[in-house]
């Protein structure tokens, strides 16, 4: 009797276990799908009753089964991102470009240590560029353009030295334009139609930012 209870108490560990280690990221998942209107069904299979999310469409996993891609381009959805995208740290690919999504890009988008692509272009996003995307090391594509967003390109952006494509084309961004670390590879095009940004950025004129 003992000798079975604690067998059954084995195996409920093991099965449990592999969703111990992804549960947070489908949580976060899950409350990502809490806040977007779906209207062409793109996350029916988001079944958070599911041991982990490795199995829904659009989300991609490694051998570990932690989520390394979100790719929700072009999905037709509608809402807004929350702060617990940011728990999702093993992911590399945030892919949520043209679609309806609006309001604020969260802070905590820049607790994604991993991420090499962000998309969010094509939206109707507002607000700041969060200064946290300082912290995305790994970052080399940041397309935030065909947006509504407002206030400076962070200069704190410089220190992305892995930085290679960088967009904030239509946009109502103002103050002047960076030109230190990646930025002075970046074309005139990631930059035009934001019609209060000026830049190259002219020596001393950095000050020109404050409450642009
Ligand atoms: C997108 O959603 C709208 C409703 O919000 C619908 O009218 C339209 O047909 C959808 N488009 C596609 C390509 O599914
Ligand atoms: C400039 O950007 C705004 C905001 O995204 C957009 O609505 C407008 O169509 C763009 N204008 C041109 C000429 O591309």
């Amino acid at each position: 009797m003992a000798l079975s209870f604690l067998l059954s108490l084995l195996a409920f560990h093991f099965a449990v276990s592999p969703a111990i280690s992804t549960n947070s990221e489908g949580n976060a998942l899950h409350a990502l799908r809490s806040r977007l209107s779906d209207p062409t069904n793109v996350l029916q299979s988001w079944d958070p009753s599911l041991v982990n999310p490795c199995t829904w469409f659009h989300v991609t996993c490694d051998s570990n089964n932690h989520v390394i891609r979100l790719d929700l381009g072009n999905c037709n959805i509608s809402g807004t991102l929350g702060p617990e995208l940011g728990d999702l740290k093993y992911l590399q690919y945030l892919e949520l470009y043209r679609n309806n999504i609006q309001g604020k890009i969260p802070k905590e988008l820049g607790k994604l240590k991993n991420l090499v692509s962000m998309d969010l272009y094509d939206n109707k996003l507002e607000g700041k560029i969060p200064k946290s995307f300082s912290q995305l090391k790994s970052l080399k594509f940041l397309r935030l353009n065909n947006n509504k967003l407002t206030g400076p390109i962070p200069r704190e952006l410089t220190a992305l030295s892995n930085l290679k494509i960088f967009d904030v084309s239509n946009n109502n961004l103002c103050g002047t334009i960076p030109t230190d670390g990646p930025f002075a590879t970046f074309p005139i095009q990631s930059f035009e139609n934001n019609s209060r940004l000026n830049g190259p950025e002219l020596q001393g004129l950095a000050s020109y930012d404050f409450g642009c």
